[in-house]
């Protein structure tokens, strides 16, 4: 497996084989089922391209009174639990000795697309954030810890895992574009990005 770090991020690429990643897809199905994915909108009202959904005691929610963690889906469900087989990617990677309460789903659609953000909304970003590209490639950019800057990009592959630690953490990343149907893991193509966050 190559490592890469790139501004403090640390991309383990090719992390997950094809078939560890059919098997997360797998593991997935029964979540979606149960949380299915919806559109978020923004504080400011607009609606998000990517649809989201958790698993998790906590799932990462935003709507019209603001980004937070919550404890049920919008539909009012708690979130399905998140598989053991996704905890211990977190912990063969991290080492931690806390698990993720969070493990934050987002679907790119075709013509999708994540502005530049920091995540902030976790009480300890000691915590690394840990984040599963599946699917359709995608072209991540990093910027600095501050808005505005210079800003670099990568595209991440299906099984590529991310580790955004240490003075990482607090960086502006998103996500340009997708390459829609670049991968065949999802039957209707599409990436699936998970990020395990200790959000409590
Ligand atoms: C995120 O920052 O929440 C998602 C990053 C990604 O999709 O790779
Ligand atoms: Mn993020």
């Amino acid at each position: 497996m190559a490592r890469l770090l790139l501004r403090g991020f640390d991309i383990r690429i090719g992390y997950l084989d094809a078939s560890a990643q059919t098997g997360l897809i797998e593991l997935l199905r029964p979540i979606l089922k149960a949380a299915p994915l919806y559109r978020p909108v923004t504080p400011s009202g607009k609606e998000m391209s990517v649809r989201m959904t958790s698993a998790g005691a906590l799932g990462w929610v935003t709507d019209r009174a603001g980004y937070r963690y919550q404890d049920t889906h919008p539909d009012g469900a708690a979130w399905p639990a998140i598989p053991d087989e996704i905890l211990a990617i977190w912990q063969d990677l991290t080492g931690a000795d806390r698990q993720p309460d969070c493990c934050l789903i987002n679907y790119y659609g075709e013509g999708t697309k994540m502005g530049l953000h920091q995540d902030k909304d976790e009480a300890d970003f000691s915590w690394p954030v840990l984040s599963i590209s599946l699917g359709d490639d995608a072209l991540f950019r990093i910027g600095n810890t501050t808005r505005g800057g210079k800003t670099e990009s990568i595209w991440l592959s299906s099984g590529d895992v991310v580790i955004m630690g240490g003075p990482a953490r607090l960086a502006y990343h998103g996500v340009d574009r997708i390459r829609f149907g670049s991968s065949r893991l999802l039957p209707k193509g599409g990436r699936i990005n998970l990020t395990l966050r200790v959000a409590s």
